[in-house]
């Protein structure tokens, strides 16, 4: 196979959901038909149990098991599949956050009875942040939950993007009876079944035959033909170059668990979803054919054990082939590196790989050279873009309570930041040191981790945040007049970029009120353009 062929035949994709809307079933599901594992309840241990948010050990624990399945790869219908692992818990968002920036596109799902949760509703943002298609799955039909229509009408105004089902379906709870393929015009019959495919498949070439009545009943069949002709009113028909640029959300119904509407749902994105995309750097765009090497890390592994401190830093190939042994430039420190261990990921194996292709994802073994965001490439001194941080959501001052420790309290912390558990904000006079992280659950990691792996003790005093807003403006002048009225509110990021701490969203209207030349951004993505 030559090297385009390699290129186009690669899915990178992410599944996202809140939780308990079933990503974790999908998923393996998906590796089910891929054929990637044998059974079910193989990925179900990489779950994060929302229970154990106070049982940070076990968490780290089941963390621990999530390496090996943070890229799960398989091969389906001549495709090579990567599906990127994206935690459910909400306290590690943020990492799900940059895990979308790795992929070229996205499965939503949504529980019929849910609908759109917080939770979706902040994963979308940044999906249309950066125009990721998106396929959205709508989940448990085999439950009492919301009407189509209504659902769909909330996808739209929540979510801010176009929806056009694919499916329809007949009846839900204890009337569903399947759904009818609006395009392949088929009907596919349910029968509750977790192990084995639970689909009859009829080709149904016009609604109107009285077969359809036979098949589901009078009165059902009724409904669907009322439904699918609303449907072609309502919706526009699916165009792929709309979905392609995030404008229009194909949906399909389903039932996760039961393995209902799963075998379309993996057909359809074969065939519709995007190949390797391109990124953009601060020098130039980057194609994914181009031959010269580029990559980019966009998460790092911890090894939690004190006695190896090494970690796993996770790298999406943009362009050129990635290969093993051969010298690449660390762009950021100005530096030669080889990797003699590069991992690619097979559903739970682990196995190193001697080459790698745009799309792809690979482990590299790290002992603190790597950064969120650091770049590699052949030599050309480029940086990928758009690896944003987000507003954290809880704030603490972190106190040094042992002096003799500081600066193994400083080099530790810098180490977390640099793998993303946290955001640090430093505030002057004094230095002083913001947490910033968007779940409780962080504080603990730190906290643990400072003590274990550094010998550092601290703790944590809340700071009565909303926000942390990074500023820009052409206009000097309010900006000095700004800085003088807030100085106790301004801190610095791990940039230097300079941030304004909100301290509820009232404060920040005012101030984007009186300070109108100033702009507010709610993540560091304005940075794409800078
Ligand atoms: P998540 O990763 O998005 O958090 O969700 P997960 O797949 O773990 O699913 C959450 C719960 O919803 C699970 O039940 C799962 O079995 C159930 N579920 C998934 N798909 C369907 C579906 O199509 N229909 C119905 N009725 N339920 C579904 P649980 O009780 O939390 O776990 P378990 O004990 O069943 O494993």
């Amino acid at each position: 196979m030559n090297f385009n062929e390699s290129i186009e035949k690669r899915r990178t994709f992410g599944i996202i959901s809140h939780p308990d809307a079933g990503k974790t079933t999908l998923t393996e599901k998906l590796l089910l038909f891929g054929g990637a594992i044998q059974s079910a309840g193989a990925v179900k241990n990489n779950k994060i149990k929302k229970t154990a948010t106070s049982d940070f050990m076990e968490i780290e624990k089941q963390r621990g098991i999530s390496v090996a399945t943070s890229v799960m790869a398989f091969a389906y219908r001549n495709k090579q599949i990567n599906i990127l692992d994206t935690p459910g818990h909400k306290d590690f968002a943020e990492d799900t956050f940059r895990t979308l920036t790795a992929v070229d596109s996205v499965i939503l799902v949504i529980d019929v009875a849910s609908g759109v949760e917080s939770q979706t509703e902040k994963l979308m943002e940044v999906c249309r942040m950066r125009n990721t298609p998106v396929i959205i799955f709508i989940n448990k039909m085999d439950r009492d939950g919301k009407e189509a229509f209504d659902l769909l009408d909330e996808l739209e105004q929540s979510l801010d993007i176009k929806v056009r089902p694919l499916t329809w379906p007949i009846g839900m709870g204890d009337r569903f009876q399947g759904v009818y393929n609006i395009y392949q015009k088929g009907l596919n019959l349910f029968s509750a079944n977790k192990t084995k495919i639970a689909e009859d498949v009829y080709a149904v070439n016009d609604i109107h035959d009285k077969e359809l009545d036979e098949i589901v009943g009078e009165e059902p069949a009724e409904e669907l033909r009322e439904e699918l002709e609303m449907v072609e009113g309502v919706y526009d028909a699916f165009d792929r170059e709309a979905y392609l640029s995030g404008e229009v959300a194909p949906v399909f119904f389903g039932s996760a668990v039961n393995n209902f509407g799963v075998k379309e749902l993996l057909d359809t994105f074969c065939e519709i979803s995007p190949a390797p995309r391109g990124r953009v750097t601060d020098l130039r765009p980057i194609d994914p054919y181009e031959n010269k090497f580029s990559g980019f890390v966009f998460k790092i592994h911890a090894n939690l054990d004190p006695k190896h401190r090494d970690r796993i830093a996770f790298l999406r190939v943009v362009s050129g082939t990635f290969e093993r042994n051969k010298f690449y430039q660390h762009i950021r420190l100005d530096k030669k590196m080889k990797f003699p261990n590069p991992t690619s990921f097979m559903a739970q194996d682990k196995s190193v790989i001697d080459q790698a292709y745009p799309g792809d994802v690979i482990g590299l073994y790290d002992t603190g050279n790597f950064k969120i965001g650091d770049t590699l490439t052949e030599g050309e001194k480029m940086m990928f873009k758009g690896i944003p941080s987000f507003s954290p959501e809880i704030f603490q001052e972190l106190e040094n309570l042992d002096p003799m420790k500081s600066k193994q309290l400083d080099k530790g912390i810098r180490q977390l930041i640099d793998e993303g558990v946290a955001q640090l904000f430093i505030q002057q006079p004094g230095n002083r040191k913001i947490v910033g992280t968007v779940g409780q659950l962080q504080f603990e990691v730190i906290n643990y981790r400072l003590i274990n792996e550094y010998g550092a003790k601290c703790r944590f005093v809340p700071r009565n945040y909303f926000k942390a807003c990074w500023i820009t403006t052409d206009n000097e002048e309010q900006l000095e007049t700004f800085k003088k009225a807030k100085h106790s509110l301004l801190a610095t990021d791990k940039d230097d970029n300079l941030v304004f701490l909100a301290e509820t969203t009232f404060l920040l209207q005012m101030a984007e009120r009186d300070y109108p030349d100033i702009t507010f951004h709610k993540t560091s993505e304005f940075m794409l353009d800078k």
